[in-house]
């Protein structure tokens, strides 16, 4: 499948019209982007990572009954997937508190929940993707009742599957964000990434940051650090 033209371009990809309307092809690009685009590098690699990591997730989800927008790795940084209509929610599911949790409750970072955290943002870059519940998401039409239930269901089936296989690779996972999109028969699945730009990775032995976190927060070998999320993966 080749590409026809550029539909969209996002902070972290592009995504390429096909011959085929109901498939699109998305490319990772290296650049890096945080606090709403205003801290602004380069992550060397980055994009070829998180394009095979994400697809090899998706794969996995995928075989524990997940859909995914998934169809087929093209190469380094590009993948064939479902056009799809992205309900407009970040769907955040927290296992251990950092980051934002930590931040706007007053409490540390590491704190071991008893049950996941679930949560939404908005998905709107001008208002800072502020927080939202279910209730507010209803109210502003960005989703139905029905697929909020079967998004909830969906992303806590994604957390059970991914902390299970990352514990394996020695790898704790804090927390993640998860995007959702509609095809064209209403159903929902699964879409953008998951890779150490979307989730928080915590080296299960030293603790260290194996994610986005190191380039947020000017903490040094960004590049390294996704590497070893790869050999981590990987086993390369
Ligand atoms: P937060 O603690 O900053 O709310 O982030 C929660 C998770 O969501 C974390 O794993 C990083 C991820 N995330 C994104 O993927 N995109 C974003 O724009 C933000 C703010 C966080
Ligand atoms: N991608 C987000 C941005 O640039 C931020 C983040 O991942 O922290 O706004």
């Amino acid at each position: 499948m080749e590409k026809t033209v550029q539909l969209y371009e996002g902070k972290a990809k592009k995504v390429y019209a096909t011959e085929d309307p109901a498939l699109v092809i998305v490319s990772y690009k290296d650049d890096a982007t945080a606090f709403d685009g205003t801290k602004k590098g380069t992550i060397r690699g980055k994009g070829a990572v998180n394009n095979r990591m994400s697809n090899f997730l998706m794969k996995r989800l995928a075989e524990a009954g997940i859909p995914t927008h998934y169809v087929e790795e093209l190469n380094d940084r590009e993948t064939l997937v479902k056009k799809v209509q992205i309900v407009p929610l970040e769907v955040i599911v927290r296992n251990v508190s950092a980051g934002s949790f930590a931040k706007r409750y007053g409490v540390e970072e590491g704190i071991v929940f008893d049950e996941p955290t679930f949560e939404f943002s908005y998905k709107n870059d001008e208002l800072h993707d502020p927080l939202l519940n279910t209730s507010h998401a209803l109210a502003l039409k960005l989703a139905t009742k029905e697929e909020i239930g079967t998004i909830k269901a969906m992303a806590l089936k994604v957390n059970q599957e991914l902390k299970a296989f990352f514990a394996s690779c020695g790898v704790r996972l804090i927390d993640f964000k998860l995007e959702f999109g509609r095809l064209p028969d209403g159903s929902i699945v699964l879409a953008d990434e998951i890779s150490p730009d979307t989730c928080r990775f915590w080296d299960a032995k030293t603790g260290e940051k194996l994610d986005k976190d190191r380039f947020r927060r000017d903490l040094g070998n960004v590049e390294e650090a996704y590497q070893e999320m790869m050999r981590r993966v990987f086993g390369e």
